[in-house]
């Protein structure tokens, strides 16, 4: 895929089919993540793989009931609460394949090289005809220590973007982008 066109065309996915993910396809994506820049060329990211409906149905729940227990009180009157209470709703959008990004601590930009990482898996994943969405709903669980030691995450690392991958069920609806803001613009002729 043409690459202005993927990055005009990438939307996050919400929707899979059934279509299994390959770990293959997984080894793939985690090498284009390990394309991106990074400060001092540090490459201060690792990645953690889950895969497997019911186990993600099963974090979903348990993400969801750290989320309820531990927001910030005024999080209530979003009312999309009442939705992450009904066992109906799984943050991971019933995808088969999660990946989440951990930042390895003591470099320079940890986590913002993460976020390179991830927008290149996303492009990437786009151009290989999977969907993804960034779950930032999950990413105060996954930082529990004992979650992080009972999935193997080691403890001095920071998961800092979970990401579900799949195959769309359908393309995903547009979404809108406001014009960019340009504050000054400072140009010799
Ligand atoms: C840091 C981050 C966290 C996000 N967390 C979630 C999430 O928990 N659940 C979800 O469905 N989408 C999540 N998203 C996806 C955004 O809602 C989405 O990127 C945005 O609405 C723009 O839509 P697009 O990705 O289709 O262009 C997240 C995106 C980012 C960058």
């Amino acid at each position: 895929m043409e690459l202005l066109k993927a990055i005009y065309s990438r939307r996050s996915t919400r929707h899979f089919s059934d279509a299994e993910v390959t770990g293959a396809v997984v080894e793939e994506l985690l090498r284009a993540a390990a394309q991106a820049p990074s400060a001092l060329n540090l490459q201060p990211w690792a990645f953690a793989v889950f895969h497997g409906r019911e186990r993600l149905r099963a974090y979903s729940e348990r993400a969801k009931e750290h989320l309820l227990a531990t927001s910030d009180p005024s999080f209530g009157l979003d009312p999309r609460i009442d939705r992450y209470a009904s066992s109906a709703v799984n943050i991971f959008h019933d995808a088969d394949v999660l990946i989440v990004i951990c930042a390895k601590p003591g470099r320079l930009a940890p986590v913002q090289d993460c976020f390179l990482a991830a927008q290149n898996l996303m492009l990437a994943a786009h151009g290989m005809g999977l969907g993804t969405c960034p779950i930032g709903f999950a990413r105060p669980w996954f930082n529990r220590p004992d979650v992080m030691e009972e999935v193997k995450i080691p403890s001095h690392y920071t998961p800092v973007l979970p990401i579900v991958v799949g195959y769309p069920a359908a393309p995903p609806p547009a979404v809108p982008r406001n014009p960019p803001e340009i504050v000054c613009w400072h140009w010799d002729d």
